[in-house]
């Protein structure tokens, strides 16, 4: 991509600290900074980014007055969310008053703030110091509009009384049931409505980045182009418009490429639950022998502290599992999943559903059996098995011969051979997208304009 000149202006990148929320913030600030801009990084000390893969960038610690809740399945979300956004925002005050008096030393123009929507803060912070500011939206267009969708659902009295455990879809929510919407997962109510009254108020916002595009979600995108008074920017696949960085808080195993280099075209199932998901130790047992008994190989991700009760993952697999499959199973605690997902090898993914995995697996065309555990998760599965139809969903949860059922379908059966072809069609829309004049394309292009406007 070509950079621009555009006198370097700044832009300061605000993420959230985990995972899911850092590698979309570093892949923008990747894209702007082939288009001439200069990126600085405000990022708390804990999840801290891998400053040496973005040589080009400046890193900015910003201090917490307390330490902030873990947020993690055993703590309240809200509560973590609203204590890491109070206790940062002194320091990120201190720090942008500071980056302002610098650029105007070097007769710059004011600084743009991107910051993830989450980090809701940020607004009134560059609100008072007159910095314009555009907010990120790392989840799908889809997952926020269900989010969002609960509060007037709950004041028209059109919740159902089952709850999280109602089969009915949501009427003029495109697929998406009752139970797949992320607020039943949240234990305090009063909380959940006044954080989707917070995310909602835009404030004084210059813009919407979407990590999205039109080919996925169009009318959720276009719901909220309608509902905003600002322009709603959408790009994607992110990864890649520009060149590949990583932003991985664990070590990659790289191994795990030398692996995959062995096996045959499109064998390979990848597992992977994410940055975040934590299983419990009997999942383990029948993911393993769902993998085992499916007798194709796979590339298996164990996370650290991923499994309830455990430290160490792998001393969970018996002897009798790892004589099983040999050489056919590659585990790793960590894998750059980006590369694994875009190898030839790999011809499907077990995945929780994330919304970074679901784009990354899209824009490879690599189809999905979907297990999602929480928040955002379930809608992403119902676009994945109901409305792009490249995945099949694990309706029991994590069960071995449910597993097997599902790969064996995806890898030698006619609904599989369909599902593949239609991952590969949805991978071709978007390759379009990022071409020239193709809609990411093009929003990129308009998002470049709209900050040298500012
Ligand atoms: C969290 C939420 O759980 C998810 O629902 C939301 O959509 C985003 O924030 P996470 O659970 O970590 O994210 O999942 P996901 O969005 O898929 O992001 C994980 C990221 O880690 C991906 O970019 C993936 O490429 C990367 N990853 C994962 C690796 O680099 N290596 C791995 O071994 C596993």
């Amino acid at each position: 991509m070509e950079k621009q000149g555009l006198g370097f202006r700044r832009v300061v990148l605000v993420p959230c600290p985990w995972q899911g929320h850092i590698n979309p913030m570093l892949r923008l600030g990747t894209i702007l900074h082939s288009k001439g801009f200069s990126i600085t990084v405000a990022h708390t000390q804990s999840n801290s980014p891998n400053t040496g893969n973005h040589p080009d960038f400046v890193f900015l610690p910003i201090l917490s007055e307390k330490k902030s809740s873990e947020c993690n399945d055993s703590v309240d979300f809200v509560v973590s969310l609203s204590s890491l956004n109070l206790n940062h925002k002194a320091s990120l005050q201190k720090i942008l008053a500071r980056i302002v008096e610098q650029e105007q030393k070097q007769h710059e123009g004011l600084p743009c703030i991107i910051y993830d929507a989450l980090m809701y803060s940020v607004e009134e912070v560059a609100h008072s110091l007159k910095l314009p500011s555009i907010i990120l939206h790392t989840s799908s267009a889809t997952s926020v509009v269900s989010f969002f969708a609960y509060a007037q659902l709950r004041e028209e009295g059109r919740i159902p009384s089952q709850g999280s455990e109602s089969m009915e879809l949501v009427p003029g929510y495109h697929s998406v049931g009752f139970k797949d919407l992320p607020v039943f997962d949240f234990k305090n109510e009063d909380s959940l409505l006044e954080l989707t009254a917070t995310l909602r108020n835009t404030g004084s916002s210059s813009a919407i980045i979407w990590n999205s595009m039109d080919c996925l979600e169009q009318s959720s995108l276009a719901h909220f182009q309608q509902q905003c008074q600002v322009p709603n920017f959408s790009l994607c696949p992110m990864q890649k418009m520009a060149p590949a960085s990583s932003g991985s808080l664990w070590e990659e195993d790289h191994s795990c490429i030398t692996w995959l280099d062995k096996q045959t075209e499109n064998s390979v199932i990848y597992v992977s639950f994410g940055s975040v998901v934590i299983i419990d130790e009997k999942d383990v047992a029948e993911i393993g022998w769902g993998l085992a008994n499916s007798k194709q190989p796979f590339l298996w991700v164990l996370r650290p502290g991923s499994v309830n009760g455990s430290n160490s993952a792998d001393d969970l697999l018996s002897d009798d599992f790892k004589e099983t499959v040999g050489e056919r199973g590659c585990i790793v605690k960590w894998a750059p999943q980006e590369q694994v997902l875009g190898h030839r090898a790999v011809g499907g993914f077990l995945s929780h559903c994330g919304w970074n995995s679901t784009l990354e697996s899209i824009s490879e065309g690599v189809p999905m059996i979907c297990r999602p555990s929480f928040h955002d998760q379930r809608v992403n599965t119902r676009y994945i098995s109901h409305v792009w139809r490249v995945g099949i969903t694990l309706e029991n949860g994590l069960e071995r011969e449910e597993i097997q059922k599902a790969i064996k379908t995806l890898m030698a059966e006619k609904q599989g051979e369909e599902i593949r072809e239609r991952a590969a069609n949805l991978k071709r829309k978007t390759e379009i997208a990022i071409q020239k004049n193709g809609s990411s394309y093009n929003s990129l292009n308009e998002l470049v304009e709209f900050i040298i406007s500012l």
